[in-house]
C-alpha cells in the first residue's frame, strides 16, 4: 500500500498482506493481515517505527523512497517478533547511519533473531523519551501483549500511541483509519481471543496506563489506525474485564451420531432457558471461531465421544487450545457417550489446569441416549441456566 499522512510528518508506511491465509503457521486469516510501519519526522531526527515481514520489504522501500528520505536516525522497535522486526536488517543495508531503538530485552531477542550485532543498537529505559527535534517519542515497556519484551511508543506533541500488537486487528483493508467498526470489531475481538487474551490481567493493567496519556491517535502494528481511540479502548475493556456474558459455546464432536444427538439437545435446552448458546462442530471450526466463541461465554461445553476410551483428538485439541488462551469462563460441562469404558472426564480436564473453572456433574451416555440421559442434559441446562441466573438475573 501507498505511504499515507496520518498527521503531519507522521506517515503511515507498512504493507497489506491481502492474502495470507494464516499466521504462526496456525491462526486463519480470513480478511489477510497488514504489517504496519511509520515514519515521524521531526525537525531534526527521523525515525521509523517497526517494520514489515521480510517478504513485504520491497513495499516498506518503495514507501521510504516515495517520501525522499535523505537519512534516518532511528528504528523503533516495540517488539521483536518477524512480523514487525523481520526487514530491519534491510533498513539497515539502506541506512546504514540508522540505531535500532529498543529495550534491552528486546535487543537480546533480536540479536537472536536476526542475527545483529550489539553495536546497532540505542537501548532505552522505561519512560525515556527520545527527541526528534519538534517531535519527543516516549517509550512505555508494556511486557507479555504479546511477548516479554513488548513496549509502547508515545509521540507526545501528536500523542500518538504506536502499540504494536495490542489493539491490532489481523485485516488488510484500504482503510487508513478504522470506518467500518463492525468489521474493525469483529476482527479486533479474534484477534484479542488469539493473542492478548492470555494476558488479559496486563491488557487492563496497560489500559489503566494509557487513559493517563490523553491519547488522540492509536496506531497498531495490524489493521487500520484508530482515530478515535475510545472505541477500540471501550472494546478491550469489555473483553478484558472478569465479567463474561449470558452464553454457552458447545464444543461438539461425534463419530456415530450419539455425542452429536446430545449436544444438539443440550443446546435446545438451554435456548429454552433463554441462554445465548451456540455450537461448535470440532469437524469442522477452525481455532478462530473457537477462540472468539471464548472472550464472552460464561459456561463451556465439550462433547466428545470415547475414542477408544479417552476424548476425541479433535476435543483434546479444543480442549488444549482453550487452556492456552486462558478465558475467563466460570463453568465447565462435559457430555459424551461411551461404548465400554470412558475416562472422558478425568482426561477433558486434565487438559484444563489454567482454567478457574467449576466442573459441573457430567452426563455420560453408555451408547445410544436414552430417556434417562435426556433427562439428565435436562438436568445439566437446569444447573447452568441456575448458576447463569445468579450471574445475569
Ligand atoms: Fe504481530 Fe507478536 O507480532
Amino acid at each position: 500500500m501507498p505511504a499515507r499522512k496520518i498527521r503531519e510528518n507522521v506517515f503511515a508506511v507498512g504493507a497489506n498482506d491481502w492474502h495470507r491465509k494464516f499466521f504462526d503457521a496456525f491462526i486463519p486469516l480470513p480478511h489477510g493481515t497488514s504489517y504496519n510501519a511509520y515514519l515521524v519526522r521531526g525537525s531534526e531526527k527521523t525515525a521509523l517505527i517497526d517494520t514489515v515481514e521480510p517478504e513485504k520489504w520491497d513495499e516498506l522501500k518503495s514507501n521510504l523512497e516515495e517520501l525522499h528520505l535523505e537519512r534516518l536516525d532511528y528504528i523503533i522497535s516495540n517488539h521483536a517478533e518477524q512480523d514487525h522486526s523481520g526487514s530491519i536488517p534491510e533498513v539497515l543495508k539502506m541506512f546504514p547511519e540508522a540505531k535500532v531503538v529498543t529495550n534491552a530485552k528486546c535487543k537480546g531477542i533480536l540479536m537472536d533473531l536476526l542475527d545483529m550485532s550489539e553495536e546497532a543498537f540505542l537501548e532505552i529505559k522505561d519512560k525515556e523519551t527520545l527527541s526528534l527535534g519538534d517531535k519527543n517519542l516516549q517509550f512505555l515497556l508494556a511486557p507479555w501483549v504479546h511477548w516479554p519484551e513488548t513496549m509502547f511508543t508515545f509521540l507526545q506533541e501528536d500523542r500518538i500511541l504506536f502499540s504494536c500488537d495490542l489493539f491490532g486487528s489481523h485485516l488488510a483493508t484500504s482503510d487508513l483509519f478504522a470506518r467500518d467498526e463492525r468489521l474493525v470489531y469483529q476482527e479486533a475481538k479474534r484477534y484479542y481471543a488469539q493473542i492478548m487474551m492470555p494476558y488479559a490481567k496486563n491488557v487492563v493493567k496497560y489500559i489503566q496506563t494509557i487513559d493517563t496519556l490523553n491519547v488522540e491517535m492509536i496506531a497498531t502494528s495490524h489493521g487500520p489506525v484508530y482515530d478515535k481511540p475510545d472505541f477500540i479502548l471501550d472494546a478491550y475493556r469489555d473483553w478484558s474485564s472478569e465479567e463474561t456474558k449470558n452464553c454457552v459455546a458447545v464444543f461438539y464432536i461425534s463419530m456415530h451420531g450419539s455425542t452429536e444427538k446430545m449436544a444438539n439437545y443440550l443446546v435446545e435446552a438451554l435456548m429454552k432457558r433463554d441462554i445465548s448458546v451456540k455450537p461448535y462442530n470440532l469437524l469442522q471450526a477452525n481455532q478462530g471461531e473457537i477462540a472468539i466463541s471464548l472472550v464472552d461465554a460464561t459456561t463451556l461445553v465439550f462433547a466428545s465421544p470415547a475414542f477408544l476410551v479417552g476424548p476425541h483428538p479433535n476435543a483434546l485439541c479444543a480442549a488444549h487450545l482453550v487452556n492456552f488462551l486462558k478465558p475467563k469462563a466460570k463453568y465447565v460441562g462435559i457430555i459424551g457417550s461411551y461404548g465400554w469404558g470412558n475416562k472422558l472426564v478425568d482426561q477433558l480436564t486434565g487438559f484444563l489446569p489454567a482454567l478457574k473453572v467449576e466442573v459441573i456433574p457430567p452426563v455420560l451416555a453408555k451408547g445410544v441416549p436414552k430417556a434417562e440421559t435426556y433427562r439428565e442434559l435436562d438436568n445439566l441446562a437446569e444447573e447452568i441456566a441456575k448458576r447463569h441466573r445468579e450471574m445475569f438475573g
